[in-house]
């Protein structure tokens, strides 16, 4: 019963590892989740990750109760940088009651960045937009497969590893605990060869002390008469 249980348990701890390794990994791929944790109230940006083709048009959603009041900014990697985004000749802003959608007509390798929407009032108050912008990457024409199939194999090669992780590691255990069920067994092997060999030497012994008492029941006699 008591190994019942650790078996029990081990199969247990093993599924809560499975649950660890493979939960954490497509939970960000919602990208609007994360919007209701914390770091990014009230701002719902959709997407939050774009890999296109160069030349190609890119739209980002910026759900918002006021979207009258929230602006798109670009921040510039591995820079402070904060640029205010309007109309131009490459990108297209329009607000509608529920959202605003930002548009770039034609993405080129300068448009890489990450794009925020926050508060119109965000240059002038000196703050920093939240954390939570959707991420710009400009492609050449053959890189866009290749990251969609290293993605595929990413998550395959993750699977896969949890799989071997969670065999690789209650293999063993039962392994054991089944070693520890069988010891009975061996240690009753262990008697009857005992056994064997006490009487196997217990019939040696008396061979010779016949042979002993043989010889003395000889040797007496001359001394008896
Ligand atoms: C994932 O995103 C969709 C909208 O794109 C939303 O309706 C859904 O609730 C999100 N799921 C989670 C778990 O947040
Ligand atoms: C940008 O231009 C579109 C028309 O192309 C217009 O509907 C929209 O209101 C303009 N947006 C801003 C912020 O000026
Ligand atoms: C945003 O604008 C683009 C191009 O102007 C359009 O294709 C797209 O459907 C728009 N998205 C929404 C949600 O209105």
């Amino acid at each position: 019963m008591a190994d019942f249980c650790t078996r029990l348990w081990v199969l247990q701890a093993n599924l809560w590892l499975m649950a660890l390794v493979t939960g954490g990994i497509p939970a960000d791929k919602n990208g609007t989740s994360s919007s209701t944790g914390g770091g990014c109230p009230l701002v719902q940006q959709h997407p939050r990750y774009v890999a296109a083709k160069k030349n190609t048009p890119v739209h980002f959603i910026c759900y918002s109760k006021d979207p009258h009041s929230m602006q798109w900014y670009k921040v510039v990697e591995d820079s402070d940088d904060l640029y205010k985004l309007d109309n131009t000749s490459r990108y297209n802003i329009e607000r509608q009651d529920k959202f605003i959608n930002f548009t770039i007509f034609r993405i080129a390798y300068e448009d890489n960045g990450i794009y925020v929407c926050d508060s119109k009032d965000l240059l002038a108050e000196k703050k920093r937009p939240h954390v939570c912008g959707t991420e710009l990457r400009v492609m050449g024409h053959s890189n866009i497969q290749q990251i969609q199939s290293r993605n595929t194999l990413k998550d395959a090669i993750i699977i896969i590893q949890s799989i071997l992780l969670v065999v690789f590691i209650s293999v063993p255990m039962l392994l054991f605990l089944d070693k520890g069920e069988g010891k009975e067994s061996p240690e009753e092997d262990h008697t009857y060869e005992g056994l064997e060999v006490e009487q196997m030497a217990t019939y040696e012994d008396i061979t010779p002390f016949r042979d002993v008492k043989a010889k003395w029941t000889v040797g007496e006699h001359p001394g008896e008469e």
